[in-house]
């Protein structure tokens, strides 16, 4: 039995401590946000955060969650507002979509490392995010406006 955090609720999971995270949060708890993209750590299609921190559900095994903080899209932000999703709804950011939880989740991670990133930081921190539609400028766009409005938030530090 393995128990973690997911999303802010406890969960216990009785599965082969080596099954990729990506299968459990799929197949056995059933949310389907996270993608399988190239199941061979390559595309960012599966980023989730354990403990604030991305990984690919696709390469890391359930047992590494033992005890942790999982997030996956569905616990980004309540209601889906964070900055990020907002920010990537009025740039209208996805084109096909499938790629755009694993680019989310990416730079949710970058931004709570680097409240003010720049394009080149953007880029080095997003370049294991693949999109076949070439959202990239949207994204790098959309990463800017969420960092000024949490920055702002924060009484205009950025
Ligand atoms: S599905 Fe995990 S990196 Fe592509
Ligand atoms: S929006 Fe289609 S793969 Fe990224």
């Amino acid at each position: 039995m393995i128990e973690f955090d997911l999303n802010g609720e406890r969960v216990r999971v009785d599965i082969e401590p080596e099954t990729p995270l990506l299968w459990v949060i799929r197949d056995e708890i059933g949310l389907t946000g996270t993608k399988f993209g190239c199941g061979i750590g390559q595309c960012g299609a599966c980023t989730v955060h354990l403990d604030g921190k991305p990984v690919r559900g696709c390469l890391t095994p359930v047992s590494a969650a033992e005890g942790r903080k999982l997030t996956t899209i569905e616990g980004l932000g309540p209601d889906a507002d964070h900055p990020l999703q907002r920010a990537w709804f009025e740039l209208s950011v996805p084109q096909c979509g499938y790629c755009q939880s694993g680019q989310l989740m990416s730079a949710a991670a970058l931004l709570s490392q680097n409240p003010s990133p720049t394009d080149a930081e953007i880029d080095v921190a997003m370049s294991g995010n693949i999109c076949r539609c070439g959202t990239y400028d949207r994204i790098r766009a959309a990463i800017h406006q969420a960092a000024k409005e949490m920055n702002d938030g924060k009484g205009g530090l950025g």
